[in-house]
């Protein structure tokens, strides 16, 4: 008889109960088959194929670069390592900034091709038809306010958002449109903590914050930041968790020493 073990999936509904209960959803970005299985097997809720990708996978400044069928191969590998955490994919810039139309069928793609659970998507009132039209099609939409890093060349900088009460009155005014659509969570990016607190109080849907403080219902960090493997990068929202840099480097170092010393492979490590 064979013996089949019951993984309990995360869904849409699980972050929704879990924000009901007052349990934070931990999220992280993913882009590749290996470190998914890593994620996967360590119990994380939800792993985002992020546009971030462009930045840590492809080395790109910004992530306008990276393409709807670079995000659906990124997605695809993620989801063939997941059994239990609800993935999650931005849709690129470009996939959906033109009509709803577009939108759609860029989502119907990701979806398709990666078989992930759901799409994420930069902008508040002027995405609303677009997000309708998805959710309409059964497609789970993800939202994202705030420091949205596709319009960088509009704010010129990735320093904190909605600081003025103009641009805070208009996030607040954007995460209840994305409620009233029917977004299941929204990705606060950047913003001050109280901003955050209120919004995400008013919200009956999770908030996941990154640099929005600890009132947000959820986190999220990019694996490679939080792992500590871009050195350098240090924003004050950023808690490394490991020096991943400095590990790899060492072993790699110790590897060439090894080969050029005639010491590697040695006799038990042949045929
Ligand atoms: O692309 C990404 O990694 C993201 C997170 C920073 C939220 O959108």
């Amino acid at each position: 008889m064979s013996v089949h073990k019951e993984i309990k999936k995360i869904t849409t509904n699980t972050l929704q109960a879990m924000k009901q209960r007052g349990e934070k959803i931990a999220m992280l970005t993913g882009y590749d088959y290996s470190m998914a299985t890593i994620l996967d097997d360590a119990g994380i809720d939800v792993v985002l194929v992020g546009d971030s990708a462009s930045n840590v996978m492809a080395g790109h400044e910004t992530t306008l670069p990276i393409t709807l069928d670079q995000m659906i191969y990124h997605a695809s590998s993620v989801v063939r390592a997941v059994n239990r955490a609800l993935v999650v994919v931005d849709l690129p810039f470009g996939s959906y900034q033109g009509n709803s139309k577009e939108a759609l069928n860029s989502s119907i793609r990701i979806m398709k091709e990666s078989g992930a659970h759901a799409v994420k998507m930069e902008g508040g009132l002027e995405i609303a038809e677009s997000v309708s039209r998805i959710l309409a099609a059964g497609i789970p939409v993800m939202g994202h306010l705030g420091l949205t890093p596709q319009s960088i060349y509009k704010f010129g900088t990735y320093t904190v958002r909605a600081k003025e009460e103009a641009e805070a009155d208009k996030l607040r005014e954007d995460a209840i449109k994305l409620q009233e659509l029917g977004c299941f969570s929204i990705v606060l990016e950047k913003i001050p903590a109280k901003l955050a607190q209120e919004v995400s109080q008013s919200l009956s849907i999770p908030t996941i914050g990154i640099g929005a403080g600890q009132y947000c219902d959820g986190q999220v960090l990019v694996i490679h930041d939080m792992l500590g493997i871009n050195k350098g990068f240090r924003p004050r929202f950023l808690r490394q968790y490991a020096s991943l840099y400095d590990v790899m480097n060492e072993a790699i170092q110790a590897y060439i020493k090894d080969v050029k010393a005639k010491d590697f492979p040695s006799e038990k490590e042949q045929y």
